[in-house]
């Protein structure tokens, strides 16, 4: 089974990418941002954004789109200022396209402005890489 790891950020912050590289030591797999297109066919995707106006970026999306025919099915990780998940907004936009999205995903609080300082820390990024592992099985 081949597993891919795909991150977005547009934040100077980079919660998103603690998470990707987290996620990426875990299961000892590269994480790369949706810039990189998939090589060849993932059977399971793990998709790593953030909530940004209550929605996924649309870059994440281009993503989806462009690499619809290589994804098996999407994991969605995620980090919001509220703790809210992108599932909704990923489901959205992948199942339009045809790309199955698993019900099981993970999400955290981050911070944001003066909000959730210090957030992902080390409980929060201890349970992304459980998660993580939990995919492989
Ligand atoms: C432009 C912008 C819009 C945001 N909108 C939301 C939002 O609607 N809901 C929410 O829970 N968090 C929101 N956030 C907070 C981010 O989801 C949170 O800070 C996230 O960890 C950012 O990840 P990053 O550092 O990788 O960009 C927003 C952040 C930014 C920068």
């Amino acid at each position: 089974m081949h597993v891919a790891i795909r991150y977005f950020t547009k934040s100077k912050k980079g919660n998103t990418k603690k998470l990707a590289k987290t996620v990426s030591e875990a299961l000892g797999l590269p994480a790369e941002s949706v810039e990189t297109d998939l090589t060849e066919k993932a059977d399971r995707l793990i998709l790593i954004n953030a909530m940004y106006a209550a929605d996924i970026d649309p870059e994440v999306k281009a993503f989806l789109e462009r690499n619809r025919e290589k994804i098996g099915e999407v994991f969605n990780m995620n980090t919001s200022a509220t703790g809210r998940s992108t599932l909704p907004a990923v489901k959205k936009a992948a199942e339009k396209l045809g790309v199955a999205v698993s019900d099981r995903a993970f999400h955290c609080r981050a911070s944001w402005i003066f909000m959730n300082q210090g957030l992902p820390g080390e409980a929060e990024l201890t349970a992304a890489a459980e998660f993580a592992k939990s995919v492989l099985n």
